[in-house]
């Protein structure tokens, strides 16, 4: 069956994680993503956190699957023009190189288009064009610093925390996947590529809107119900770090089940969702509480919030979390067990749906990997080993028209 994306071809001049997570996705959905790579050393994650002696990283392995490696000196006479030609066959290009890297090397705007007009050009930077901070090279914790996710995540008491998820880089990533989507679709109707560009910042903001919703209801109002500081504690004017509180409308807090002594992650999450109060209540043998005025209603709650949590917390004291998970589930009660990233590995549910993958790398062996997230009906991704360094250089030169003797030439001069 032939994949939605085959025939796109994009050259992927990304590295770390922002870039190659965009362009993986894409090439599991069928594009021909050609990963270019600095000859000798490629790709930064090759060699970072190695597990394995002269193998791959799994940084690099789990953001590069399913692409062709080219290495190309794209500083070099030689390379530039290996890079020109990719760019007049290529629908898309991809980079998140430092701000203005591109156009040193000589590959501006204005350039590529001239190249090739039809050009889908993308682009991950840490801030925006035009903003005050554009100029800066940017990791994930400090877009995660910048987008607003920091100040408010952890507890009151702590410092900003940074997510361990990747809301700065992955998550970038993902929001650019969508944007060179919508371009070849635009494309499709007025034959015109476009520059399509997302900021890490706007990316890891783009997540945290509820906070910028909080922040304006506090300027107005002066405390927010659905935080752990209402109605005790002390509100600023601005927005709080919320430690495990629920987002929306629900409290909901991390609960201690049996074994939480030893086991880090012998924890629920507990939500109090308003209408299932019965069945909690029903649930843990509280019956009482169902209709006791101190307890039927949100506002009730409220104040006693955390008492009722200690109440939950008692009861779950000699059940495991998927003991009690699989009570509460029956109370149809919004709850989860906490898992680790060992349990996750393990969960046949993940492996039979795809969404983890165990590959075979040439010169690693098995390893697992993150696989589609997004489910379609006619469409389950293969995923396939990330290419070692340079394993398609040949091939891409020869389907570019280059001689045998011409890429030998390249060789020797270290083009590539
Ligand atoms: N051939 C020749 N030169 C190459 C090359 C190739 N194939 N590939 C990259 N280079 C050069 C670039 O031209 C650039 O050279 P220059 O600075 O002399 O112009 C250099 O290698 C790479 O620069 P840069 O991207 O700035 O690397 P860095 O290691 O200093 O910075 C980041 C890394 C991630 C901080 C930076 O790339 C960045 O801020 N990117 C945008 C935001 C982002 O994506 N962050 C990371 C998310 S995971």
């Amino acid at each position: 069956m032939s994949k939605p994306l085959e025939g796109i071809k994009i050259i992927d001049f990304t590295h770390v994680q922002a870039g190659p997570a965009c362009t993986q996705l894409l090439a599991w959905f069928g594009a021909d993503v050609i990963k270019v790579e600095r000859p000798g050393s490629g790709d930064v994650t090759r060699n970072q956190l190695r597990d394995v002696p002269d193998a791959d990283a799994l940084y690099f392995t789990m953001l590069n699957s399913n692409k062709r490696s080219l290495t190309l000196d794209t500083k070099t006479p030689q390379g530039k023009e290996v890079l020109e030609k990719l760019i007049k066959e290529s629908d898309v290009m991809v980079e998140n190189f430092g701000p203005g890297a591109l156009d040193r090397m000589g590959f501006s705007w204005a350039r590529i288009q001239e190249l090739n007009p039809g050009m889908i050009m993308a682009s991950v930077k840490g801030f925006s064009e035009g903003h005050h901070y554009e100029d800066l090279k940017v990791y994930e914790n400090v877009a995660q610093c910048a987008g607003g996710a920091a100040s408010t995540t952890g507890f009151w008491d702590g410092p900003p925390t940074v997510s361990a998820a990747a809301l700065g880089d992955s998550n970038t990533g993902m929001h650019l996947a969508i944007g060179i989507l919508t371009a070849l679709m635009s494309r499709q109707k007025s034959g015109k590529g476009q520059k399509v560009a997302v900021s890490m910042q706007d990316a890891v903001l783009n997540l945290c809107r509820v906070k910028l919703r909080d922040q304006q209801r506090l300027d107005k109002l002066g405390f927010l119900k659905e935080y752990p500081q209402y109605p005790h504690g002390k509100f600023t004017d601005v927005v709080p770090r919320g430690g495990n509180a629920g987002g929306g409308g629900q409290p909901g807090w991390v609960l201690k089940c049996k074994g939480w002594e030893t086991d880090p992650n012998a924890y629920i999450y507990f939500t109090v969702q308003d209408h299932a109060w019965p069945p909690i209540c029903k649930a843990l043998g509280k019956e009482e509480w169902i209709e006791d005025p101190a307890y039927n209603t949100p506002d009730a709650r409220q104040d006693k919030i955390f008492d009722i949590f200690a109440t939950i917390e008692e009861w779950l004291k000699d059940k495991t979390k998927f003991e009690a998970v699989d009570y509460l589930r029956k109370f149809d009660i919004p709850c989860a067990p906490v898992l680790s990233m060992k349990e996750i590995a393990e969960d046949k549910s993940l492996r039979d749906s795809g969404s983890i993958v165990e590959v075979d790398h040439p010169k690693r062996g098995k390893y697992l990997t993150v696989g589609s997230p997004i489910k379609f009906s006619d469409l389950k991704p293969e995923i396939k080993a990330s290419p070692l360094l340079g394993e398609h250089t040949d091939e891409v030169l020869a389907q570019l028209g280059y001689t045998k003797e011409q890429i030998a030439e390249m060789h020797a001069a270290k083009a590539v």
